[in-house]
């Protein structure tokens, strides 16, 4: 019985993101590491967010730069999993749903593995993040392109946009 009630729980805690964003599927650590130093070249200035952090393997691929980062995700049990395996001083993770989060004015580039339904919709909150704080943000997608919007770089599942703020004239909507 209690196996009933064990795996209904986590049935439940992996299950119910589907509502709010993607399912917990980790991107690799090899191509992260190659993102990280091929498309954009990750390093100290920089400070990475990733909207729905999982088990924090891109935060700890971003450390591995010598960047900072902040993990945002929904799902408590991998929010415990990501802060036992991530102990840098370089990397936080918060329990968050990430839509209704302002992400902070250091953010110099957003990560995200997320899926088809809500692609633009992430582009777009980057796009308030880089109005709000009035810069240039990047936003690297794995494994979907934003419809209508041109990427700067792209190498195999990766797609790389500089997304400007609204006030710059020169943002892509
Ligand atoms: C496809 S996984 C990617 C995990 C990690 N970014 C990676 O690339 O390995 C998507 C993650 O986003 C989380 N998630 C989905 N919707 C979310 C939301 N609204 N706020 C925070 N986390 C969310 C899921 O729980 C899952 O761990």
């Amino acid at each position: 019985m209690i196996w009933f009630w064990v795996a209904s729980g986590i049935v439940v805690l992996f299950g119910f993101v589907v509502v709010r964003g993607a399912p917990y599927v980790p991107t690799r650590r090899k191509l992260l590491d190659k993102a990280f130093t091929t498309l954009y070249p990750l390093g100290k200035r920089d400070v990475l967010v990733d909207i729905g952090s999982g088990d924090g393997v891109v935060l700890r691929a971003a450390a591995r730069c010598g960047a900072r980062s902040i993990g945002y995700e929904l799902n408590p049990a991998l929010v415990v999993v990501a802060k036992i395996l991530s102990r840098s001083r370089l990397i936080s993770v918060r329990l968050a749903d990430f839509w209704f989060v302002t992400l902070p004015s250091e953010t110099t580039i957003v990560y995200t593995f997320g899926d088809s339904r809500d692609i633009k919709k992430m582009y777009k909150k980057v796009q308030q993040t880089a109005s709000l704080h009035r810069k240039d943000v990047y936003f690297m997608s794995f494994g979907f392109k934003v419809p209508n919007v041109q990427h700067e770089k792209h190498d195999k599942s990766f797609y790389l946009y500089k997304v400007k703020p609204l006030q710059s004239g020169k943002a892509q909507v």
